[in-house]
């Protein structure tokens, strides 16, 4: 038996977290067994790690930040996902490898393929079997986070052109595995995002 492990991608406020919190009550409401995850901080370790790598002050080397974003995965995926899928369950994780590429690869300007790698080899190669990725225009997420919150953890607080090149460095990964990726404009109502999503999850089960 095995499960499906579906991920949320997607510029900070492009509305991951309120379409993977709709698509898990979804679920569990048609009887599926679902476990919600995410990256950094999906585990007790990763809580830890995730604090680190948000909120450290003073400067994190880029390779650092990679490595502690991929041994966050690791642990991860060996302790929570990669059990409940064989257990037959659904994870709806909130990021996953992709963040990495895009935000440490486009974003810190790190080797794509390299950053990529790391991650596979953190994971034995282990990919989800659907990423939707929730595409928004940097300047409208900006807004909406200034709406939802007063403090920018490390990566928020990047520049516009940082999270423009992580909108890109996503769309050139969501090109380049069509099959893997639902990419859908975060722009629309919260209602019909979450219908696209609904659809092409019932295809899958
Ligand atoms: P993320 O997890 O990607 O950072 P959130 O789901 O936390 O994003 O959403 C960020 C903010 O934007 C929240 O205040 C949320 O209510 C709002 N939001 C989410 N989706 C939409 C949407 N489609 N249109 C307008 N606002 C939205
Ligand atoms: P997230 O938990 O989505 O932030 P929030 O809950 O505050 O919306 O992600 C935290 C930050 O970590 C986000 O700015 C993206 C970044 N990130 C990376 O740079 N690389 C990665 O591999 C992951 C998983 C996240």
């Amino acid at each position: 038996m095995t499960g499906l492990f579906i991920t949320f991608e997607g510029g900070d406020g492009s509305g991951k977290s309120t379409q993977a919190g709709l698509l898990a009550d979804w679920l569990t409401a048609s009887g599926h067994t679902v476990e919600r995850s995410r990256e950094p901080g999906g585990t007790e370790l990763g809580l830890e790690l995730r604090e680190i790598v948000l909120h450290r002050r003073g400067h994190i080397a880029p390779r650092a930040e990679a490595l502690i974003y991929a041994a966050d995965r690791a642990h991860n995926i060996a302790t929570r996902v990669r059990p409940a899928i064989e257990r037959g369950e659904i994870v709806i994780q909130d990021r996953y490898l992709d963040s990495s590429v895009a935000y440490q690869g486009a974003g810190r300007v790190l080797d794509p393929t390299e950053v990529r790698d790391i991650s596979l080899w953190a994971t034995e190669g282990f990919l989800p079997h659907l990423t939707i990725l929730l595409d928004l225009d940097e300047t409208i997420g900006r807004e909406r986070l200034d709406v939802a919150r007063t403090k920018y953890d490390r990566l928020e607080a990047e520049k516009s052109d940082f999270h423009s090149r992580v909108r890109a460095g996503f769309l050139a990964l969501a090109a380049a595995e069509p099959d893997r990726f639902l990419v859908l404009p975060a722009i629309d109502s919260i209602e019909s995002i979450a219908a696209h999503i609904r659809a092409r999850v019932t295809s899958l089960l």
